[in-house]
């Protein structure tokens, strides 16, 4: 199990890069899915030869791993009880709401806990088995962080980093956790432990300090076999000129105008685009955006707001529960609302390519991104990354981790309705300099830290902390 492989870099993340794609006569293939991990990671795991394991979905496929657009990809299966114990309970119905502040009740069960431990170790399994001597891995997300202990145990030789993508709560909610000093652990095998925010890296120092009883300053982490681990933040991005590219194209061009079109031409289209998850606001942004219909401030003939909620988990009964509300909900208020040919919501229940994602943030005049709490929220950085014409306004959510560098959005507490509305309003109403000039500096912002440079930094902090025993990693072919 523990033979060396010859991958000089290994990413682990429960998912792999790519989505089973099944055509009409009934052949499939692997297609790279549309996410910005493996934009930045495919050049610089193409130099390096790398390796990337994680689960592609479902639960028939088996552990062979196959080539695809130059990365060696292991696909781990996981069982139909894993998938309800470990990812659809532990990752998804446990840590999942008790990372978000609680915005769901996170459910304890023992058996969960059971079967995340199981699929975490074989994660570490493969990782060890496919890593050369001294490689680097890169561990990714809240579903795998009992993966860095692990794989410490089997390959001390490794340097293993780990990013979560997600919030790191304060120790008050934390310690709820039954398991919570064997999660801190986990996270302690790595090197570098990187969140998205230093509020984030603090809690966690914290915890290890009070709940581990290990010593620490700043952003370290004393560990009694005198190793250390540092803790500090790295905020994800997005593939900033991939999609300014994209945005500035013939056929998305066509494809926003058309949409207008079809929307009826309004005054001001708002949008919002988000995995269909409680999480996310979605039913406190079309209530305020109802009501501003209600107090005749908005005209259903002149505005209109497009949601696109993509299915997500839907074997969790919470958000089972969630899309039956927002289901009612778009009914009551386009029942209410509505005139004939003029729906107050468009509502989509599904996924898009990015070419569409592109569109849509074209079309839209007030972009929408209102969660109750989200690590980073990469919507809100792409519409901006869209919006070459500096035009287009983003209403954003204090409590998403984007809200620490796109300042110059329309930000709101998405728990104050009156708040909500009137930022609405003024997003909709602001006087187009205005809007110019903060669509200008967001922009700014967004290009000079794209998820090229994310990666880096976190891989260069990684070579500080933990030298490279010899070979460096290669910088990318492309670069
Ligand atoms: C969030 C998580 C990811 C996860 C994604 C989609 O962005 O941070 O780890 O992959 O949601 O969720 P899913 O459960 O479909 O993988």
């Amino acid at each position: 199990m523990t033979t060396n492989g010859s991958a000089e870099l290994v990413i682990v993340a429960n998912r792999l890069p790519v989505d089973r794609v099944t055509h009409d006569d009934g052949s499939s293939e692997w297609r790279v899915s549309p996410g910005g991990l493996v934009t930045a990671l495919e050049p610089i795991m193409r130099a390096n030869e790398g390796v990337w394991v994680g689960w592609p979905g479902g639960t028939d496929v088996d552990g062979e791993p196959f080539e695809h657009d130059g990365m060696t990809l292991v696909p781990i299966a996981l069982s139909a009880l894993e998938v309800e114990r470990f990812y659809e309970g532990f990752s998804n119905a446990t840590i999942w709401p008790l990372y978000h502040d609680l915005v769901a009740k996170p459910e304890f069960h023992r058996e969960w806990w059971d079967s995340y431990v199981d699929v975490n170790r074989r994660f570490a399994e493969r990782a060890a088995a496919n890593a050369a001597e001294n490689a680097t891995v890169w561990v990714q997300d809240y579903q795998l962080q009992l993966v860095p202990q692990l794989l410490r145990e089997l390959r001390p030789d490794l340097r293993i980093g780990f990013f979560l993508h997600i919030p790191f709560p304060p120790a008050e909610l934390f310690q709820q956790l039954p398991w919570r000093r064997q999660i801190l652990e986990g996270l302690l095998g790595a090197d570098l432990v990187g969140f998205q925010l230093p509020g984030g890296a603090a809690n966690f120092v914290r915890l290890v300090r009070q709940r581990v009883g290990h010593k620490t300053h700043r952003d370290l982490v004393y560990l009694p076999d005198n190793r250390t681990v540092r803790a500090e933040a790295f905020p994800i991005s997005i593939d900033y000129e991939g999609f300014a590219r994209l945005a500035k194209s013939a056929s998305v061009q066509d494809r926003a105008a058309s949409i207008r079109k079809q929307l009826g031409d309004p005054g001001t289209v708002f949008l919002g685009i988000d995995r269909l998850d409680y999480t996310k606001g979605i039913y406190s942004r079309l209530r305020a955006f109802s009501e501003l219909l209600r107090d005749g401030e908005l005209d259903v003939e002149d505005s209109v707001f497009v949601q696109v909620a993509t299915p997500s988990r839907e074997n969790v009964e919470e958000y089972r529960v969630l899309r039956d509300e927002i289901d009612r909900l778009v009914g009551h208020i386009n029942g209410d609302y509505g005139r004939i040919g003029r729906p107050a919501i468009s509502y989509l229940h599904s996924s898009y390519p990015r070419e569409e994602m592109a569109a849509l943030y074209r079309a839209a005049d007030v972009m929408v991104v209102t969660p109750y709490r989200d690590g980073m929220n990469l919507v809100a950085k792409e519409y901006v990354a869209c919006r070459y014409d500096e035009n287009g306004a983003l209403v954003l959510s204090e409590f998403a981790g984007a809200a620490a560098e796109l300042r110059q959005a329309w930000q709101v507490n998405p728990y104050d309705l009156n708040g909500m509305k009137a930022a609405l309003l003024a997003a909709a109403t602001a006087d187009p300099r205005d809007r110019q000039r903060r669509m200008r500096a967001m922009r700014r912002t967004v290009r000079q830290a794209d998820v090229a440079a994310w990666a880096k930094a976190f891989l260069d902090e990684l070579d500080e902390v933990r030298p490279p025993h010899g070979k460096k990693l290669k910088p990318t072919l492309t670069a």
